[in-house]
């Protein structure tokens, strides 16, 4: 969940490292700093607590330092930082040093060991300044490689050391020697002609390369800038002789291009990037579906036959959109699916076996609980599959077969596109696993029509002025209620997700059923109660009645549906807010109906004069389980 950049080549490194960090500051927010090595081999580190702006600051206002020939620098690192260990304090940030300057390292991930690794250290004469679990790393690189005399071997024993997940570089004064490796967690590295990056994403260096070698795990990279080696590290080493290590074997590299629109990492016009992310979608799912529905059959996953049940694992707004999938897939396919979240399903007994189909669904493809679960999944000799956002990352490899969603970058650390490009791809997975010829011809009429209601929605005039009204009566609320039933329940928990997470509001989805078995006691005349209402025949008259119940109690209720018109009057009249979304076919309308929770959210976070691109405690990529 922290950002790791290095630049070798004839760039300005400073400049090089401040601008990649920029793109990498939705993995952690609460403290930047670079580290570079000089032309005269001597090193520095500048860091600052808060975004890569004070960075930047700080960079600007120590540059005069570093003009002369002998002081230019040539190579260096960058990092930006969500804690894992240690305050968010500038001792604490990245990258630390040796105790004797000449190593620097910057890691992203955790040193679970850290305790037992500080007091062996410790013991032998080494001091730390930080608390943060990284500093173990170029002590750990200092201590072997004074043992050692050789850099790789000294990389080989630090790395024997480490229990956990990570990505970690290290950069060496005198020997100007640049490793890297990971366990876990993401690394790549950018090749250009005289030059090279490492970094946690390409994006990061997208300005610069886009020719991209992803590092798997136990494999290691030295880097210059004309070179890098890549090296595996053997499989019986280090516990079988960790004081003289096999020497790791050369492998080859293989690069793959990474395609990408310099516009979808930048702002553009809009305030923020979740801002932007929103009004993306109707372009986005369109990418989703795109080559799918005009061949079902182009979906290439590999399905048990016959197929037992289908488990999605997920985290967060993923599980959500996997929710939703579990009601197209039973309805349409006739398939029991049981939506996971991956960090509870690593540990419980798993009752797997190849006749099951395990469906990884990550946006950013590097969640390490949703990364975990996919393990179990293949060990245990089921039959797997991904729906990624972010081509060829782990989750991705991994699975081996699946989705891509195709909605370019999400940078918002509040997921949008991402939720309704998933809640398209599980469309297009229930057709694809239908037998019904009917809906699978219903879905490929009635997809290609989203994108154009779903623009007009967010261009709806009506909507945006009952938006206005209900931020200025709830920006001030401590507490809210999502409901909805059926599929709309999924679309709610997605709604209090939304606004407890940019906004700070303590926000529960609930079944609208579920509500009177507790929740209800919470409902009062300052309660906003977000009612996700469909236009189900079955549903709705069920739903008008949770409405009531809540309506009775004082509670303030803000509606959100697609029910056909004439609206009936009992929805007015319990309704003190209401938003009606265009409606185009059953399976469809999570699309529609979150697009004002989204709104709703992003709104109420600006009112209260907060980021919503950079919510407190919180990462877009979260590595560490
Ligand atoms: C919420 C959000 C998170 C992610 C979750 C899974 O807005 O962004 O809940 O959905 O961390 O992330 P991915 O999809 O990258 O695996």
């Amino acid at each position: 969940m922290c950002g790791i950049i290095l630049y070798l080549g004839a760039r300005p490194v400073l400049q090089v490292l401040v601008e990649a960090l920029h793109h990498l500051e939705y993995r952690g927010y609460d403290s930047a700093g670079i580290g570079f090595i000089s032309q005269d081999q001597s090193s520095a580190i500048i860091k600052t607590v808060g975004t890569v702006d004070n960075l930047e600051a700080e960079v600007n206002r120590q540059a005069h330092n570093y003009e002369t020939p002998e002081k230019k620098p040539v190579f260096g690192v960058g990092h930006t930082r969500w804690p894992t260990s240690g305050a968010a304090t500038q001792l604490n940030a990245q990258p630390l040093f040796s105790n004797d300057r000449q190593w620097m390292a910057v890691l992203n991930g955790i040193v679970e060991n850290k305790d037992e690794l500080v007091s062996e250290l410790t013991s032998k004469g080494y001091h730390f300044e930080s608390e943060n679990d990284a500093e173990v790393i170029p002590v750990l690189m200092e201590h072997f490689y004074k043992q050692e005399n050789d850099t790789l071997t000294a990389f080989v024993q630090m790395l024997s050391k480490l229990q956990g997940a990570y990505a970690v570089a290290v950069l060496h004064a005198t020997e100007q020697v640049v490793y890297c490796a990971r366990l876990g967690s993401p690394m790549c590295i950018g090749v250009a002609d005289g030059e090279r990056f490492v970094s946690s994403d390409p994006v990061s260096f997208r300005k610069w390369t886009d020719q991209v070698i992803h590092l798997e795990d136990r494999e290691i990279a030295l880097i210059t800038s004309t070179s890098h080696q890549l090296y595996r590290i053997r499989h019986n080493y280090p516990s079988v002789d960790p004081l003289s290590p096999a020497r790791p074997s050369a492998m080859q590299g293989r690069t793959i291009h990474i395609p990408m629109d310099l516009a979808d990492v930048e702002k553009g016009s809009y305030a923020h990037f979740m801002l932007k992310e929103i009004y993306q979608q109707p372009k986005c799912i369109g990418q989703t579906f795109v080559g799918k529905i005009a061949n079902l059959d182009a979906i290439h996953i590999d399905i048990p036959n016959p197929m037992r049940q289908l488990v999605f694992v997920a985290c967060g707004t993923s599980h959500h959109a996997s929710m939703v999938g579990r009601y197209l897939v039973e309805q349409h396919a006739q398939i029991q699916v049981i939506p996971e979240y991956a960090s509870e399903f690593i540990y419980r007994t798993c009752l797997l076996g190849p006749s099951d189909l395990v469906i990884a669904v990550s946006q950013s493809g590097e969640t390490a609980d949703t990364r975990e679960a996919l393990h179990t999944a293949i060990r245990a000799g089921a039959k797997t599959a991904g729906i990624v956002n972010v081509v060829g990352s782990q989750i991705a490899r991994m699975a081996g077969q699946g989705m891509y969603l195709h909605a370019g970058p999400e940078i918002g650390v509040a997921s949008t596109k991402a939720f309704t490009c998933q809640v398209t791809a599980m469309i297009l997975l229930a057709a694809f696993l239908s037998k019904d010829p009917a809906f699978r011809a219903d879905v490929i009429r009635t997809l290609p029509m989203v994108p154009p209601a779903m623009d007009q929605l967010l261009h709806n005039g009506h909507m945006h002025a009952t938006i206005d009204r209900i931020v200025d009566a709830f920006k001030g609320a401590t507490n809210a209620l999502y409901l909805g039933r059926g599929m709309d329940y999924p679309v709610a928990l997605e709604g209090a997700l939304k606004l407890k997470e940019i906004s700070y509001i303590h926000a529960e989805g609930y079944p609208a059923g579920e509500m009177k078995h507790g929740p209800i006691a919470l409902v009062d005349t300052h309660m906003p109660v977000f009612f996700v209402l469909s236009r189900d025949a079955v549903l709705f008259p069920k739903v008008l009645i949770n409405m009531e119940e809540v309506r009775t109690r004082g509670g303030r209720i803000i509606t959100i549906t697609d029910v056909a018109d004439p609206l009936p009057t009992a929805v007015e009249r319990v309704s003190e807010f209401l938003i009606r979304v265009p409606y185009i076919a059953p399976y469809t309308s999570p699309l529609l109906k979150v697009i004002p929770l989204q709104l709703i959210s992003y709104r109420i976070a600006v009112a209260k004069g907060l980021n919503p691109d950079r919510p407190r405690n919180l990462a877009k990529s979260v590595t560490v389980e």
